[in-house]
């Protein structure tokens, strides 16, 4: 069997010792007679890989005490709503940086629940950057500042988190979740889709902090979407697989050295491939350098034809998942936590050969 290199923004690579696993444990799991898939999400099987999955995040990101891991459904999208359903009203404000399309969806959604402020807009540049401090206008009593630690389309990431006046920060972390250390102590809330750098698709990582908890809604918003409903229990059937296989990616993270070992690797194969892009005039990063992310690495080509003829060639030579998001064009290259560094020595191996053959 031979692996493409796989360069998909999501859902994405997973770590192939990760998916033999699955793959061994799929029709008996651990001698239950049964896949994990067919039994009781509270019987013993599942509440085991639920509670070692907790513990994992909870060292991965140093949690302590202080926090709720709630395994949701409904994506990030379901996020966009949830989180200011159970924090606003017509009366309140929240702050939203605007930093590309899914910063804008965030906030179309949260619109429908209370005052929005968005205290931060790159889309007059086309979303090639992330603010610096000094350039977020903050409202004076927002509920929260919701920013996005990663643009997944636009190639765009903060180095750090943004100010936020001693406010809590919400995150939508979708596409940088776990591939670096984070100041957990600034997060009232922080959501990530698993699809990227997590696990399948199908769970939704919501890390809530519990004073932030306490303030969200227990009546006057479905029950199914109260935040408090969720913690502490299984409010209702989890998506057991999806956090079955979260739970083997966690262990595979804590078997490379946890966050702060994979960041490195996550900077040096970023750093690699935006060597190539930036050593001629051929490839071109339209995401400014102090903002550029490392896990979404977004190039051109010098003309459309010869991008749609790169991502082809890619395509054919066992590169995939090159093309740029539709709305933006171009090329991306992602390489998440389990992308190999081998699959982007390939990418930068056939870059060089393609700007050889069609400069
Ligand atoms: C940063 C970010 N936020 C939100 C989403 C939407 O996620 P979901 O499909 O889980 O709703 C994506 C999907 O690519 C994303 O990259």
């Amino acid at each position: 069997m031979s692996r493409i290199h796989n360069f998909s923004a999501g859902p994405a690579a997973l770590p192939l010792s990760v998916l033999e696993q699955a793959r061994d444990e799929l029709v008996d799991f651990k001698e239950a007679g049964a896949s994990l898939m067919e039994l009781s999400h509270r019987g013993p099987e599942y509440t085991e890989v639920d509670a070692q999955a907790r513990e994992r995040l909870n060292r991965l990101l140093g949690l302590g005490d202080d926090f709720e891991v709630l395994f949701l459904q409904g994506g990030a999208s379901g996020q966009f709503v949830q989180v200011p359903q159970n924090y606003l009203d017509p009366a309140t404000t929240a702050d939203y940086l605007c930093t590309g399309t899914w910063s804008k969806k965030a906030i179309a959604e949260a619109r429908l629940f209370g005052n929005i402020n968005v205290a931060y807009s790159s889309e007059a540049s086309h979303f090639d950057r992330v603010p610096e401090d000094d350039e977020i206008g903050l409202s004076e009593q927002p509920r929260y500042v919701h920013f996005t630690s990663n643009n997944t389309i636009f190639g765009t990431q903060y180095r750090r988190e943004p100010i936020s006046n001693g406010f809590p920060l919400v995150c939508d972390a979708s596409s940088d979740f776990l591939s670096r250390p984070i100041d957990i102590k600034r997060y009232g809330l922080l959501y990530a889709g698993a699809q990227k750098n997590a696990g399948p698709s199908g769970v939704t990582i919501v890390i809530i902090h519990k004073d932030f908890l306490a303030l969200a809604k227990d009546s006057g918003i479905p029950a199914y979407h109260q935040y408090k409903n969720h913690a502490g229990t299984l409010y209702n059937t989890p998506p057991v697989f999806p956090v079955y296989l979260l739970n083997l990616v966690l262990g595979w993270l804590e078997d490379q050295g946890g966050v702060a070992a994979i960041e490195k690797i996550n900077e040096a194969k970023a750093g690699r491939l935006y060597a190539e892009i930036d050593a001629d005039e051929y490839y071109r990063c339209p995401a400014q350098v102090a903002s550029r992310s490392r896990m979404n690495v977004v190039f051109r080509l010098p003309d459309e034809t010869l991008e749609k003829k790169f991502i082809k060639e890619a395509e054919a030579a066992g590169l995939s998942g090159l093309k740029g998001h539709r709305s933006a064009g171009g090329c991306r290259a992602s390489i998440y936590n389990a992308c190999p560094e081998a699959s982007v020595d390939a990418l930068i191996a056939f870059m060089r050969e393609f700007r050889g053959k069609n400069g």
